[in-house]
This record gives C-alpha cells, sequence and structure tokens, in this order.
C-alpha cells in the first residue's frame, strides 16, 4: 500500500503536451479515478505512474520516495491495460505467474499466489487454458490476477470495463470495487465513462486537455461543478446551457428575465440540469420536439427561443405529446462565466422572482 503524489508533474513529446505540469496527492489505500474525455493525458498519467513513460518535469512520490528513474517492473504496480495484452501462447496460469518471473520468489510460493490471485477473480478453472480460450470477460479477470500477484503497492486500471458488454461491465464494477476493499490497495482507474468513475471511486479526478479540472467526490462534481466544463460532461443527459446577460439583479434569457442572486455582470451562462426543468408552468415558452420514453422517467426535448432545452420528468407515461407548446420553470440553476468558463458560486437564478 502506498501514498502516491505527483509533484508538477508533465509530459510532452515535441510540440505535443499530453499532460500539463499537475499536482496530486493519493491516500493509502484510496480509490480514485482519473476522468475526461478521450485524449485528455488519462493514460499518460498513469504510464507515468507504472514507469512505463518518463515525466519530462517534475517529480513522482511513492510514500516520499521519488521513483522518476525507477524502472516498471521495480515498482511494485500492477497494471490492467485496456486490451487486457495477455501473453496468447502462455495458459493463463503462466501468464499470472510472469509477474514473478523477475522476483526471487521460491517456485512453490510463487505457484500458491498464482493460485491465490486466480481464486480472488474466480478464474481457477481456468488456469490451463490459453487466452484465445476465453471470452472478454474471462480475460479481463486474468489481466487482473496478473495485476495482483505481485501483491502491488498500487494497482492502475486503464479503461479495463470498456471492451465488455453492458451488464458484465456492471457485475465487475462492483466486484472490482469489493476486491479493492478487500485488499485496501492505492487503485486509479483511469476510465472515460463518469459511471464507472463515479459509482467506483472514492474521489474522482475530472481532467481536461492535459489538466485537472476539479477533483471530488460524484456529488461536488454534480452539483457543484468549477466549470462548464465539468458540469457539461458530468450528468446524462447533459446540463442546458443557457446563454444570457446578467445585471442589476437579473439575467436576460432570449425573451425572459429572471431574477439573479449573487454578483454576476456581463455575459453568462446558465446551467440546468434537465431534471430540473419544470413543465407545464414558469416563465419560460418552448414547444415538445421530441419525447423519449425510457420506461421509468421520460425526456422531452423542446424548441425555445433560446435553443433546444432537455428535460427529465420521472414517471411511466410521458405527460406531454410532441408539437405540445407550453410554460416552463426552472427548479435549481448554476451559473457560469461565459468568458472564463469558471462557475459563479454565489450566484443562482432567484426562483421566488
Ligand atoms: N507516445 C506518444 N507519442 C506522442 N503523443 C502521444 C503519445 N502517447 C499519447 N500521446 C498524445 O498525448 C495525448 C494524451 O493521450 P492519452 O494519455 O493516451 O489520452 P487518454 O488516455 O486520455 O485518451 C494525446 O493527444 C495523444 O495523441
Ligand atoms: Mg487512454
Amino acid at each position: 500500500m502506498s501514498r502516491i503524489e505527483l509533484r508538477k508533474v508533465a509530459k510532452r513529446w515535441g510540440d505535443v503536451t499530453a499532460v500539463e505540469p499537475t499536482d496530486l496527492a493519493i491516500g493509502d489505500g484510496e480509490f480514485v479515478a482519473i476522468l475526461g474525455p478521450s485524449g485528455c493525458g488519462k493514460s499518460t498519467t498513469l504510464f507515468m505512474l507504472a514507469g512505463i513513460y518518463v515525466p519530462s518535469e517534475g517529480e513522482i512520490r511513492f510514500d516520499d520516495a521519488v521513483v522518476n528513474e525507477v524502472e516498471a517492473r521495480d515498482r511494485n504496480v500492477g497494471i490492467v491495460f485496456q486490451s487486457y495484452a495477455l501473453y496468447p501462447h502462455m495458459t493463463v496460469r503462466e501468464n499470472i505467474l510472469f509477474p514473478l518471473r523477475f522476483k526471487s520468489v521460491p517456485r512453490d510460493q510463487a505457484r500458491a499466489r498464482a493460485q491465490a490471485a486466480a481464486a480472488l477473480v474466480r478464474v481457477e478453472e481456468l488456469l490451463e487454458r490459453k487466452p484465445g480460450q476465453l471470452s472478454g470477460g474471462q480475460q479481463q479477470r486474468v489481466a487482473l490476477a496478473r495485476a495482483l500477484v505481485k501483491e502491488p503497492q498500487l494497482l492502475l486500471l486503464d479503461e479495463p470495463l470498456s471492451n465488455l458488454d453492458a451488464s458484465l461491465r456492471m457485475t465487475m464494477r462492483s466486484e472490482i470495487r469489493a476486491l479493492q476493499r478487500k485488499l485496501g490497495v492505492t487503485t486509479i482507474l483511469v476510465t472515460h465513462d463518469q459511471i464507472e468513475a463515479t459509482t467506483m471511486a472514492d474521489r474522482v479526478i475530472c481532467m481536461s486537455k492535459g489538466r485537472i479540472e476539479q477533483i471530488g467526490t460524484a456529488d461536488d462534481l454534480y452539483h457543484r461543478p468549477d466549470s462548464l466544463f465539468v458540469a457539461g460532461f458530468i450528468g446524462s443527459p447533459p446540463i442546458n446551457q443557457l446563454a444570457g446577460r446578467a445585471g442589476e439583479g437579473k439575467v436576460v434569457l432570449g425573451e425572459a428575465t429572471l431574477g439573479l442572486r449573487g454578483a454576476a455582470a456581463g455575459a453568462v451562462v446558465v446551467g440546468i440540469r434537465p431534471e430540473a426543468v419544470r413543465l407545464g408552468d414558469g416563465p419560460l415558452r418552448g414547444r415538445i420536439d421530441d419525447v423519449e420514453p425510457h420506461g421509468r422517467e421520460a425526456i422531452y426535448h423542446l424548441s425555445t427561443p433560446l435553443g433546444v432545452v432537455r428535460a427529465l420528468e420521472a414517471g411511466a407515461t410521458p405527460r406531454f405529446r410532441v408539437g405540445d407548446a407550453l410554460a416552463f420553470g426552472i427548479e435549481s440553476s448554476l451559473v457560469f462565466d461565459a468568458g472564463s468558463g469558471r462557475r459563479l458560486g454565489d450566484c443562482a437564478l432567484d426562483l421566488r422572482a
């Protein structure tokens, strides 16, 4: 188990900056997720922690020891790659044993550890098979066993579930989470899937363009996003973003003028979660363009003078139909500076007005 720290760690390839100078501290036994869109630098960060990439700048510390120059095999880090990267010509047992090859673990002990790792992820019956004879889910478990056999002080998971079908993904999410709790190993999960990040990790590190945008719990990122980027990335369907102009305790949104609490002036973006849109009554007007029934809820697309607004309503039977013109109101809101994209923390629509 380990405490992990990045101090101004950056990675560049020529003109490409994959990771800007980044500070980050991860506690012993913590489970964090690095969440962000494709290309934002998640895997690069993970590969620097694994010792596969050497940082261009800064220091990586495991329990206060700088490990920048320590090779991958000497770092005691277990990693699961998106592709699993199992050796096709080796059996499952040989794959799981492989990381112990470079360690002076006696043969009997190595076999016992491989057996134990296989038991942890329930692949004991598959030990004599080759990876080609396994399903995607089974290969994923073997890759996990191979990462755990060293009893690593840090477990790194790079999009481990993205090649699995939806129902298996859900099972594996809770299995990995339970395994991590049981072992107490410091774990970093890289994913572009917000559900994976928020359901599995204690804290989520939200990244964009090589930079950390925000670190927080699922609740922080959803209810108190620091930026429009985070607000837009977390939540499905995504938050509505209405361009407006603020001043003198008001915000003008198209044809409507609403009260505004807090100090904002100039161009703002008002963020409204689809479930905070109240259909049927209120100061704004729209027309239903599309209705998506989802069983226990319905998602409406409204065309409004401000653009398309999405609304989510609980209930099995949609209350409105395509073509209905209606008024709507807003139950809660977030307000962002349009220029910087930062959230104006003390601002919200004044819904009493
Ligand atoms: N070995 C490399 N050489 C050059 N550029 C790279 C290399 N690896 C990654 N990059 C670039 O760095 C950026 C971040 O990549 P990556 O960390 O793989 O993103 P993510 O895992 O978030 O999808 C991308 O622009 C990618 O093209
Ligand atoms: Mg990646």
